[in-house]
């Protein structure tokens, strides 16, 4: 049983033991865990209930999406984000990573490539490859300390063979949340080049600057509706993403055909628990998601900090991209590890010189991290590593 005091922010839960891939990876070492996108706080109470409250039934079968998670879903959706959706767009999945390689799957004709803009979230890099399609990376660009499309050189990079775009936005790795300027002309980019668009909004409810809103993408305009897969799931927010719930709103029929054809057979069913946690989750209008922004809020003034200028603003999710490449090492994710610190390193994301830090943990954990961090950082420039 969950103790109400766990349910703190501040709270420190061992994970030892509960096999965590988070700190399972370094388990035996003083290495401390800042890098896969998981929390290190309890889920809040009133999902706990829910799956508990489901666990009293003692049967745990196959199971269909229950309805009240479709009106949940669908009326978050609207009350959060402004969209209104009929069921009939929904598929849902086990997860949001299944969704993208289904949209390129849906998609993609032989012979064609994706449109990837980097660094991104590193499963979406394996996505081409996956369906046989090429793969066309464009690397985000830096304006004013913001990371932003390079819709010139996306244009030179993609031909008529290009077929897909995939969107991470809230953007994982920079904490970038697009605005509707950018998504406007994202959607225009899509339009113009007759691509499909995949955007994958799993972070939409984790934007920590209070002048920044999530707009998903479809729901700018028909036209583009019609062209995109968007993705969602309540896993990021409230911290239940080993449990596996999330959902495809697919407008366009033919394409939703394409994307139930290539599930079908290859891709699971959720199972109850799962069901019952993220209707809980779509239906939560309780203090306890503002009180995590702001707690995740305090965590970022303070590691940013530390780091400076390396770090752009992080407007949403609980990540920051951070340039070390002034410290002129190679692997800076290894350099780190050896100060007891482990962040995810940029390579995997295409983007070498950076790391990633997940700062969502209570604060004690993050001020260790945080001292760890001022070592590392104080001896590269001391051994000249920063020439
Ligand atoms: C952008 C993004 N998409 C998808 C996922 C994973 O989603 P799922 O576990 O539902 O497959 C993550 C997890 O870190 C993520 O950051």
């Amino acid at each position: 049983m969950i103790e109400a005091d766990q349910t703190e922010f501040d709270t420190e839960i061992d994970r030892r033991g509960t096999f965590a891939s988070k700190w399972e990876k370094y388990r035996g070492t003083n290495v401390l865990p800042f890098w896969v996108a998981d929390m290190d706080f309890a889920a809040p109470p009133f999902i706990l209930n829910a799956i508990e409250a489901r666990l009293q039934h003692g049967i745990l079968g196959y199971t269909e999406t229950p309805n009240d998670l479709v009106t949940a879903f669908q009326n978050w959706l609207r009350r959060r984000h402004g969209w209104s959706v009929p069921e009939e767009w929904l598929v849902w999945l086990p997860g949001v990573v299944p969704g993208i390689n289904l949209a390129a799957k849906a998609v993609a004709a032989p012979g064609g490539s994706i449109l990837i803009p980097t660094p991104v979230y590193h499963p979406f890099l394996r996505v081409p490859g996956h369906v046989g399609q090429a793969s066309i990376k464009v690397q985000l660009v830096l304006c004013d300390d913001r990371w932003e499309m390079d819709f010139d050189a996306l244009g030179e990079a993609c031909d008529e063979d290009t077929q897909l775009f995939l969107l991470s936005n809230p953007q994982n790795p920079t904490g970038r949340a697009y605005t509707r300027a950018e998504l406007t002309a994202l959607a225009d980019f899509c339009l113009q080049h007759g691509l499909y668009l995949c955007s994958d909004e799993i972070h939409c409810d984790l934007v920590l600057d209070e002048n920044a809103r999530h707009i998903p993408i479809a729901s700018l305009a028909p036209e583009i509706a019609e062209r995109t897969i968007s993705l969602f799931a309540a896993n990021k927010t409230y911290n239940i993403p080993g449990l596996g719930c999330a959902v495809a709103v697919i407008p366009n029929a033919k394409l939703r055909g394409n994307f139930l054809s290539a599930k079908a057979g290859l891709v699971h069913d959720i199972g109850p628990l799962a069901f019952a946690a993220s209707t809980a989750a779509f239906t939560d209008t309780s203090q306890w998601l503002p009180k995590l922004l702001e707690y995740l809020r305090g965590n970022l003034q303070r590691l940013q900090a530390l780091v400076g200028k390396r770090m752009t603003p992080v407007e949403a999710t609980y990540l920051a991209w951070i340039d070390l490449s002034d410290l002129g090492i190679d692997h800076p994710g290894a350099y780190l590890d050896s100060f007891g610190l482990g962040l995810s390193d940029g390579v995997p994301f295409g983007g070498p010189g950076f790391v990633r830090f997940n700062f969502a943990c209570p604060g004690a954990l993050m001020d260790r991290g945080l001292q760890r961090f001022e070592n590392a950082l104080a001896d590269g420039q001391k051994v000249g590593h920063g020439d």
